[in-house]
């Protein structure tokens, strides 16, 4: 059926006037909004970025704001962190910088350049798996899987930290990474062993 506008006269003059005053707006205010407008809306901007990841140098451009998470999954298709909470809250990003535990999520890609990230892809040597992966495996650490790639390169870093003298400190310190499966008992035993070596 065909729709029917109905319009009136007054609707008109006033569309009309309101856009008839937009050309009228000094050029100086027009300018000044711009300028708000680029201030609070930051513009993309592509950056040449060079990382190392897992021993690989990539050569790349990423948006500013592109955090090192978004790198991995969306860019270099490493895609074994993983997005759970996107706010620093969960763990299931975690990789190391340097050696060092990091969420990947609240890291932005522009500030690796010259560090060495390692992401859970790059923990086993060859077809060799690392000790902390095996035990995962042996120690039933995990079940749907979604958390232990972060719950991997966090005990990795938890056992170098020398925090594993007692189930009350490893559980301190693994309790940035969640498991909604509940393998909590599997994840301390895979560590203890890993510790106990
Ligand atoms: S995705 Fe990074 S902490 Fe949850
Ligand atoms: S194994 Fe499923 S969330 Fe941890």
């Amino acid at each position: 059926m065909k729709q029917e506008y109905n319009f009136s006269r007054r609707f008109f003059l006033k569309t009309s006037s309101a856009l008839g005053a937009l050309a009228f707006i000094p050029k100086g205010v027009k300018a000044f909004y711009e300028e708000v407008k680029n201030f609070i809306v930051p513009k993309k901007e592509q950056l040449p970025l060079t990382v190392s990841i897992n021993k690989k140098s990539y050569a790349i451009k990423a948006d500013t704001r592109t955090t090192l998470l978004d790198l991995l999954r969306e860019d270099l298709n490493l895609t074994g962190a993983k997005k759970g909470c996107d706010h620093g809250q969960c763990g299931a990003c975690t990789v190391h910088i340097d050696g060092e535990r990091a969420l990947s999520c609240l890291t932005l890609a522009a500030m690796v350049p010259g560090k060495e990230v390692t992401t859970i892809e790059g923990l086993a040597n060859g077809d060799k798996l690392h000790p902390m992966q095996e035990a995962f495996i042996e120690c039933d650490g995990f079940q749907c899987g979604y958390c232990t790639p972060g719950q991997i390169m966090s005990a990795v870093a938890c056992v170098k930290e020398g925090h594993t003298k007692s189930v009350a400190e490893i559980k301190e310190f693994m309790s940035g990474n969640l498991c909604r499966c509940g393998a909590y008992n599997g994840i301390v035993e895979s560590i203890q062993k890993v510790a106990a070596k």
